[in-house]
């Protein structure tokens, strides 16, 4: 994915993580004034709104899940992946982003018990369509893996797509998963090595259903009443 500035400069390394600050890590120094600096947030926010539109055609949502006001009002973390190889008249291009952020969830362990745990969850992947299946998800991916120190069976992924579910299965050996109630997918492993819930609750009645406390961002909108 390319863009009309010069997006090597901007993003500095292969693997960028921007937060809710969206502060673009290239080309800071003595020589920046306050206007370049907005200029630079600008581009970086035309970057993850633009591949956030991509991602969510790629899989059908109504709406993108990822955009630069929706980092700006989450604690999440957005990892870019940038070519270094194509070099566009200096420009560089985009490759494609993970999203990643911690939830607190209701989550079902192998025995239907409900636990309150606050997993990081996989939010948002997106690999440019010209450049899938050649390497670059997984590159991604065992970049935020090393950087957030957390191992692939202790993730909870947010409604994945048949094509994340081949990846998780094929890179990570993902395959058994834990029913749950939401739309989150677990697997084997996730509550043996998790750090502890943050709460076991008791056996739930049986005409009322626990959700999780954070809605997923695919989810448009609240159920009435509903409060977190
Ligand atoms: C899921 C995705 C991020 C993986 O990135 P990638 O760069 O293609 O992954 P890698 O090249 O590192 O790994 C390739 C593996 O991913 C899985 N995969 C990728 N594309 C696939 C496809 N079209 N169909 C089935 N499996 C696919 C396969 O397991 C594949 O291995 P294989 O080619 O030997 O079958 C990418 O395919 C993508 O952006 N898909 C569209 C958006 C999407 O579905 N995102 C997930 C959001 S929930």
């Amino acid at each position: 994915m390319e863009f009309p500035f010069d997006v090597d400069a901007l993003l500095g390394e292969r693997v960028t993580a921007v937060d809710q600050h969206l502060q673009p890590p290239g080309r800071r120094g003595p020589g920046y004034t306050a206007a370049h600096r907005v200029d630079l947030q600008q581009q970086l926010m035309t970057i993850i709104d633009e591949m956030g539109k991509a991602s969510a055609k790629a899989q059908n949502l109504p709406a993108p899940i990822t955009s630069a006001s929706r980092m700006q009002t989450n604690h999440h973390v957005l990892y870019i992946l940038k070519d270094n190889e194509v070099k566009t008249a200096g420009k560089g291009a985009i490759i494609g982003f993970l999203k990643v952020g911690y939830k607190k969830l209701f989550l079902l362990d192998r025995h239907g018990a409900h636990n309150e745990v606050e997993p990081l969850c996989i939010l948002d992947f997106y690999i440019h369509e010209s450049l899938q299946r050649h390497g670059y998800g997984k590159e991604l991916f065992q970049c935020m893996l090393q950087r957030e120190r957390v191992q692939p069976h202790q993730l909870a992924v947010d409604r994945p797509s048949e094509k994340l579910l081949c990846f998780l299965r094929k890179h990570y050996n993902l395959q058994g998963t834990i029913p749950q109630v939401n739309n989150f997918v677990i697997f084997e492993g996730f509550f043996a090595e998790q750090h502890a819930p943050v709460r076991k609750l008791p056996p739930k009645r049986a005409e009322e259903e626990i959700k999780p406390y954070s809605l997923t961002d695919r989810e448009c909108k609240r159920p009435q009443g509903w409060r977190v």
